[in-house]
């Protein structure tokens, strides 16, 4: 890979060591791709913020990065194990908190913007259309590539962090346009009735067209929350990161349908809520924010909790951005929730803060926060909000 004498020197241990380190994952990576340089980015979003999934070998890595790295682009973080100010609330112990708090400290060294969210594209990190970046969470990258438009691989923790700390990455994958052609058509022909059939439309074209990259047809329109919905299931499910959806999403006139066709029915979403549900009655969890959720979700909420009070044997969970739950506050939001016995999950999620063991089973709009939830041992249902709001008063699904 073709290096200026700039980054020449960056890899020699010239701008210090978390630059050498960085430069020395971005060339391992470049090289293995096939990338002739790099380029430069104008955002990046770092993953792997979770002590939950760091664990002390992560934080160790993260130290001694934070001695002398300072990232030179914008660079936002994604969601924690815990929220950051109230974590006793969700339940989390005092060890946990103080191994996340240092992880936290690491990435506050280093410049990063504590954002913990996987929806940086609703607090100030939105890039522009054609805009190159490095982001890694997969619904965030998903959301940029296809709804947004700018380019961005999935980067991996380390590979961002790099990123952040040189400004630059290697170009391939997604950021180069002959790798953003669609490769199959897909025709929806069914109606999405509620928030959860975009998760599970995720789910079955995700399934179907594999690593490939879809042109969806048969959609009229579609909302904020929509999208990003099936922007994490989609990613979740298996498709690349990037979709189309003609007359919606940009680009989509640039490109022709492709000839490999695949169609969606009725019978593809009722298949993707039979595998994605459990058979499973009582409910003692419900996380409604996967991905973060925006403020007209949380007013959604407030909405549907008036006046009624969730189940004792429940836990309620809004997950969300830490400045979103700011807005909900000057609005009220947060008072009715918190009234009817909901909490806020600032600054984390219900796939990356420690929950195994803890709950039984989830209710959730997501079909991303049922795949995780499984991982711990949760029996899974999906549903629309109504259904998860009711489910949480009832204590059960009906
Ligand atoms: Fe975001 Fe966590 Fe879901 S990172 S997309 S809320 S699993």
């Amino acid at each position: 890979m073709y290096l200026t004498q700039k980054e020449e020197r960056m890899l020699n241990g010239k701008e210090g060591y978390a630059v050498r380190k960085s430069m020395e994952i971005l060339v391992a990576l470049g090289n293995i791709f096939g990338a002739k340089k790099l380029i430069r980015v104008g955002s990046v979003q770092v993953a792997g913020v979770s002590y939950h999934n760091l664990g002390d070998a992560g934080l160790e890595f993260l130290n001694e990065l934070a001695r002398d790295g300072k990232v030179r682009v914008l660079t936002t973080l994604n969601p924690a194990g815990m929220d950051l100010e109230d974590w006793r609330k969700l339940g989390i112990d005092e060890e946990f908190a103080k191994k996340q708090n240092l992880v936290i400290d690491s990435f506050k060294k280093m410049g990063i913007i504590i954002s913990c969210t996987c929806t940086p594209y609703l607090i100030g990190n939105l890039p522009r259309y054609g805009e190159h970046i490095a982001w890694s969470e997969s619904s965030a990258v998903t959301f940029a590539n296809s709804v947004i438009g700018a380019m961005t691989n999935r980067e991996g923790g380390p590979s961002a962090l790099a990123a952040a700390f040189v400004g630059k990455t290697p170009f391939y994958g997604l950021h180069l346009e002959e790798n953003r052609v669609p490769d199959t058509q897909v025709n929806v022909k069914t109606k999405l009735k509620k928030l959860s059939d975009w998760g599970a439309l995720g789910y079955s074209i995700g399934k179907k067209v594999e690593n490939k990259i879809p042109y969806i047809t048969g959609i009229r329109d579609a909302n904020l929350g929509e999208l990003k919905t099936f922007c994490a299931s989609l990613a979740t499910y298996g498709s690349k990161p990037l979709f189309y959806i003609k007359g919606i999403t940009p680009g989509s006139e640039k490109h022709r349908p492709p000839r490999e066709k695949i169609t969606i029915h009725d019978k593809d979403i009722k298949e993707a809520y039979e595998n994605i549900n459990d058979d499973v009655e009582v409910i003692d969890f419900v996380c409604i924010g996967c991905p973060h959720s925006s403020i007209e979700e949380i007013s959604e909420i407030a909405e549907l909790l008036k006046n009624r009070t969730i189940s004792p044997t429940t836990e309620f969970w809004v997950a969300t951005s830490r400045t979103m739950k700011q807005l909900a506050d000057k609005r009220s939001y947060t008072e009715t929730i918190e009234k009817a016995g909901g909490k806020f999950a600032c600054d984390t999620c219900m796939a990356v803060a420690p929950l195994k063991g803890r709950f039984r089973s989830v209710a959730t709009t997501s079909a991303k926060g049922c795949y995780y939830s499984r991982h711990n041992n949760m029996k899974t249902k999906l549903g629309s909000l109504e259904e998860c709001v009711e489910a949480a008063v009832r204590g059960k699904w009906s």
